[in-house]
């Protein structure tokens, strides 16, 4: 029998437990994509939990013996997206199909209602060219429809500087520049930065995905950078500007986990629509991914997810040697109160 224990003291008391509910998702993820597979260690997730922008909580589904084989994870967003929850469940692979990840999705779509939130998304993964083994069938099994596919990618590094030059050069004359910097902005960039974030959840392929609008200002934008840091990233931006206008017109970012550099995670890129077709995406990732090879050598790739209709996103990429190497799938759910 397994029993759900809510995990509520993640830096003091339940660390231990902590720790073994994110190994679960590590477990996972080598599973999947095998042993080099990197996301987000323990650490990085513990202090995550210290979100100001996000209530988080999570379950772990310890076994008889103590031993956690089961984790759920609830994410609710602040600012916005009130009807939101993003809900995470995964059965450690020696022990599935024995009801384990049914209880815990159970036990975390009752919080998700408790706290009125009535979308729920969640998300699969599987390699390449193989059948998603287990999550389609769970999810869809509990009632969640699919709502977008993802391709992941990845880019080696160091990648051929050549390239990456002829894509940042010989543009300049076009009206705008793009500018790199490394952990933070200038302050006069803040209400621009903000303005690009809400943007990035309005200009970007949905699918079916049933989002809100994002509510930034200044404020946020400086706290996630706070927060960038505090989990123990570096991150490294590339902003478009306006020359005339001196307006941000797009940005794209990089964050490098310090404890394990190896692997870079993209973040959002974007390109407000009505400055696009000036091959700005291509120019700020490009920018963006020399001054990582600059400033961060021990990192060897740089992963990134793009929607599978994202064709604009999906050429600039592969432009730039990305190579498909993984799938994604964002299931929703709408139930009513
Ligand atoms: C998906 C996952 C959480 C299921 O955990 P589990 O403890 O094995 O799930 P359950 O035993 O509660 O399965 C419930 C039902 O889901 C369906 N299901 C689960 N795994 C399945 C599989 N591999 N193939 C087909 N159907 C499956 C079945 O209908 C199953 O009922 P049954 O065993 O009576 O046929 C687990 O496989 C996992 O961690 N996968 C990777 C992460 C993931 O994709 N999470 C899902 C997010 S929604």
């Amino acid at each position: 029998m397994v029993t759900i224990v809510l995990v509520e003291d993640p830096h003091d008391a339940q660390r231990q437990l902590f720790d073994d509910w994110a190994g679960v998702f590590a477990a996972d993820g080598r599973h999947t994509f095998g042993p080099d597979h990197s996301a987000h260690s323990a650490d990085e997730l513990r202090e995550m939990t210290r979100s100001t922008s996000q209530h988080r909580i999570a379950w772990a589904g310890v076994d008889q013996s103590g031993t956690v084989v089961g984790a759920a994870g609830l994410v609710m967003p602040r600012h916005d997206n009130l009807a939101q929850a993003v809900v995470t469940v995964v059965v450690h692979p020696d022990h599935r199909r024995r009801g384990i990840g049914t209880a815990l999705l159970e036990q975390a779509e009752a919080s998700a209602l408790e706290h009125r939130r009535t979308v729920l998304l969640t998300e699969t993964q599987w390699r390449v060219g193989a059948r998603d083994e287990s999550g389609e069938d769970f999810a869809a099994r509990h009632g969640y429809a699919a709502a977008q596919t993802v391709l992941r990618s990845s880019l080696s590094l160091p990648a051929d500087r050549a390239r990456l030059d002829a894509a940042v050069e010989g543009h300049d004359a076009d009206g705008y520049v793009v500018r790199t910097c490394w952990d933070g902005i200038p302050e006069s960039w803040l209400a621009g930065r903000a303005e690009l974030s809400r943007r990035m959840s309005t200009d970007i392929p949905m699918g079916d995905l049933v989002l809100e609008e994002e509510r930034w200002d200044e404020e946020r934008v400086r706290t996630d950078y706070q927060r960038i840091a505090a989990i123990g990233r570096r991150v490294v931006d590339a902003y478009a500007q306006h020359e005339a206008t001196g307006q941000l017109v797009g940005y794209t970012q990089v964050q490098v986990p310090q404890a394990d550099p190896q692997v870079a995670f993209q973040q959002d890129t974007l390109v407000m629509r009505e400055h696009r077709g000036h091959r700005l995406g291509l120019r700020m990732k490009a920018a963006g991914t020399l001054a990582l090879m600059e400033g961060s050598p021990d990192t060897t790739s740089v992963r990134t997810w793009n929607a599978d209709d994202n064709a604009a996103m999906l050429a600039v990429n592969r432009d730039l040697g990305f190579v498909h190497d993984g799938m994604m799938r964002e299931w929703q759910k709408v139930v009513t109160l």
